[in-house]
């Protein structure tokens, strides 16, 4: 077995806190690190089962702290980085741009400089479609990874940003890199602030669910296994410097992602609230995944179908982890595990 150093940004978050979970599996001989801040979307109660294993160190801190980034990069020798952390939600970015580009900005353009210092084989840049801007509604346009950035949203205009640095640090330095630019995630331990989690969460508790508008914008949803996968797969075989978009022709609009939901969980459709639309509101994302597909070989094992299923279940299995959440619970819980 192979042992190699691996850095995740933004561990406790959606994403990274999946990836982590998925590496503890395949990779038992990577010494898994994470660094996060636990802002308001980190949440360690994701990693209970292996917080105590020999092989992952939590380390809470702040990506935009140089000092502290620089000492833990020095100190640890990472192989590689996968960086997640970051703020995330398009809505927060509109009422607050400043801590995203604070965050997504200039936290990224740290972690290049400090991965540069150790030299590092690979930092995977986990970014977002969104920094395509957005398609008509009409069914046969994709992103590709030649689209150009157009970017609407403070959030998506801040991970443009940070891409935009990636690929300077490769061309400039020759720092070891990929990106990878993937569509709307869902799956276990989404903040219940994101459109699925937040409608199974109401639906469960008989409240009103609010859909922006009229409800006809399109996502192209990927199931949070699939996308692990992916990243998987670039980390170990991505090409230096190359962008890979990651999506699994999964496009449905808003109201259908209600509607199922409310279906499965056998309730009214008297649930839904139509409400302001959020401003500049992207139309449709849709991901052409074919260069991820042919150059190595990924596959998504969860169609829409498959994957909301699992995703409404693991909700209703799983209604103390979200209810803590939003009761605010889980911070206090927080402060008295970890700061005493
Ligand atoms: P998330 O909001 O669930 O988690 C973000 C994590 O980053 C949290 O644990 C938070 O505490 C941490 N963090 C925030 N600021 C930090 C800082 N300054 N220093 C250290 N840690 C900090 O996000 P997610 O949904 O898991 O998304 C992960 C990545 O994937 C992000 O970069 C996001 O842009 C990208 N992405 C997400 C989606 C999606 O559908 N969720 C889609 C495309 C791309
Ligand atoms: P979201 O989950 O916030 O992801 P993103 O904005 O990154 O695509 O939103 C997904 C879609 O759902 C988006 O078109 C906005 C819409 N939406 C609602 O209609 N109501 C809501 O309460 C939320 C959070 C999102």
């Amino acid at each position: 077995m192979v042992k190699k150093k691996i850095l995740i940004t933004g561990g406790a978050g959606f994403i990274g806190g999946n990836f982590i979970q998925y590496l503890i599996c395949k990779y038992p001989a990577y010494e898994i690190y994470n660094l996060d801040l636990l802002t308001y979307a980190g949440d360690l109660g994701k990693h209970r089962a292996f917080e105590t294993n020999d092989n992952y160190t939590f380390v809470k801190g702040d990506i935009v702290n140089r000092e502290l980034v620089m000492t833990f990069f020095k100190k640890e020798q990472f192989d590689y980085v996968v960086h997640f952390a970051a703020e995330s939600h398009v809505d927060r970015s509109i009422t607050d741009p400043s801590v995203f580009v604070r965050t997504n900005v200039l936290g990224t353009q740290v972690l290049l400089e400090a991965a540069m210092q150790v030299g590092i084989s690979k930092f995977v840049h986990v970014s977002t479609d969104e920094v395509y801007g957005e398609l008509d509604f009409e069914l046969s346009t994709f992103f590709t990874e030649e689209t150009s950035l157009l970017p609407n949203s403070p959030y998506s205009a801040s991970k443009a940003s940070s891409d935009c640095l990636v690929r300077a640090y490769y061309k400039t330095y020759g720092l070891p890199m990929n990106i990878t630019r993937c569509s709307n995630n869902y799956g276990p331990y989404q903040f219940p602030e994101k459109l699925i989690p937040l409608t199974i969460s109401r639906v469960l508790k008989d409240e009103k669910i609010p859909i922006y508008g009229d409800g006809q914008n399109i996502r192209d949803w990927l199931h949070v296994f699939d996308h692990c996968t992916a990243i998987d797969l670039v980390l170990h075989e991505g090409v230096n410097g190359e962008i890979y978009n990651i999506g699994g022709h999964n496009e449905h609009t808003n109201l259908e992602v209600v509607q199922t939901i409310i279906k499965t969980l056998g309730k009214s459709e008297k649930l839904i609230k139509y409400v302001t639309d959020r401003l500049a509101h992207d139309k449709r994302y849709a991901i052409d995944p074919t260069k991820i597909e042919r150059s190595l070989g990924w596959k998504p094992i969860y169609t829409f179908e498959t994957g909301i299923a699992q995703t409404i279940q693991w909700y209703v299995e799983n209604n103390t982890w979200w209810d803590q959440i939003i009761s605010g619970q889980y911070q206090q819980y927080f402060e008295k595990q970890y700061l005493g």
